[in-house]
């Protein structure tokens, strides 16, 4: 698949671009997209670059009746030289590859997604926008095509990368949100698909979050499917606590996603020598932390998020204020550093940041 080139059809008008200080999240996207289709007599085939156009697909198509999709989100950022920059593309590419496994996806070439990934990146790179805090947003994602309504994997797919210049994912920006503990729905369950970056499971958390939202919490923490008892994740980022000097994120448990960002916080606490310790925690404990006032400080951690720190938690009914509802002394610093590396302000002693 390495040696397969890219063909490329540039678009014959290029679309006005918006301005990089008043953009949110996802909803303008830019002039052209990757495609690769699958056969099972061909394998992955015809990579190629196109204009951003609406898709031709068969209403059987097999995504639109029983979900078989993956997906994944990650950025290029641009440096103060001008250098497009991706962070940690290849643990994006390993991620889709472990969806695919999980949703009966025949695994793509991970190398050669980042090679598209990249040209994607390099045709449209004019529409990286320059504002503080903003980014091109890249959503790569796996379709099942096959025109077919039995339940059984699909023989036919798409992979397709599209791109989207993008703000702070909260209406908040890089203030603190309020998130509610959901008690009543579940995200997923051991065994299911929450390990999987896959529609459905954001599908499912919809009606708790247009609950949630009606009230004014930013985000849905979720608690795990069997005896709603212990965190696992916030809607779309990973979680994690300060509680009496040490860091505390729920471990990978089967339902929990195994979050880009949130694997290196994990590597830059353990480099700045601060105590950072991945295992289950009920709601009962932290609560019990809160009360004891040894909750120091609350945050989330994903692509599209960065570092997003919490303000307050409600659950039962219970408002629980963190601190004084300010940004935490190391969710800043892990913001500023991530975002630091990202930018190319910072020394990226990973060797986490890929060139464009
Ligand atoms: C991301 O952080 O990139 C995500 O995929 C989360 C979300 C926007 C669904």
């Amino acid at each position: 698949m390495e040696s397969q080139t890219i063909q490329v059809d540039h678009c014959a008008v290029r679309k006005e671009k918006p301005k990089s200080d008043q953009l949110d999240f996802g909803r303008i996207f830019t002039d052209h997209m990757f495609i690769m289709d699958y056969s099972d007599d061909l394998g992955w085939h015809d990579p190629r670059i196109e204009p951003y156009q609406q898709l031709s697909i068969d209403p059987s198509a097999m995504v639109f009746h029983y979900g078989q999709s993956v997906f994944e989100g990650m950025k290029a950022y641009l440096t103060a030289e001008d250098e497009i920059q991706l962070f940690r593309p290849e643990k994006n590419m390993q991620r889709l590859n472990n969806s695919n496994d999980r949703l009966c996806i025949p695994p793509i070439d991970e190398k050669f997604a980042i090679q598209a990934i990249k040209k994607l990146v390099s045709v449209d790179s004019d529409w990286i926008p320059e504002a503080e805090g903003t980014s091109l947003y890249i959503r790569p994602f796996i379709i099942s095509t096959e025109p077919y309504i039995g339940v059984a994997p699909s023989l036919h797919y798409k992979f397709i990368v599209i791109l989207s210049p993008v703000g702070a994912y909260y209406k908040e920006g890089i203030n603190p949100i309020k998130i509610a503990v959901e008690n009543e729905f579940v995200r997923t369950v051991k065994g299911g698909t929450g390990e999987a970056k896959t529609g459905g499971n954001y599908a499912a958390s919809l009606k708790a979050q247009e609950i949630a939202g009606k009230k004014g919490f930013a985000q849905v923490l979720w608690l795990d499917g069997v005896e709603k008892k212990y965190i696992e994740e916030v809607g779309s980022m990973n979680i994690f606590f300060k509680i009496n000097g040490e860091v505390i994120t729920p471990e990978l448990n089967g339902s929990i996603l195994e979050g880009v960002t949130r694997n290196s916080v994990i590597q830059l606490l353990k480099y700045w020598d601060v105590p950072v310790v991945e295992r289950k925690i009920g709601m009962e404990e932290l609560q019990q932390a809160h009360h004891d006032g040894l909750l120091e400080e609350a945050f989330g951690a994903g692509t599209a998020a960065v570092i997003s720190p919490i303000s307050q938690f409600t659950w039962n009914n219970n408002d629980s204020l963190i601190k004084d509802g300010k940004t935490g002394a190391i969710a800043k610093r892990l913001y500023d550093t991530l975002t630091g590396i990202q930018y190319g302000r910072e020394k990226d002693p990973f060797d986490w940041i890929v060139k464009v």
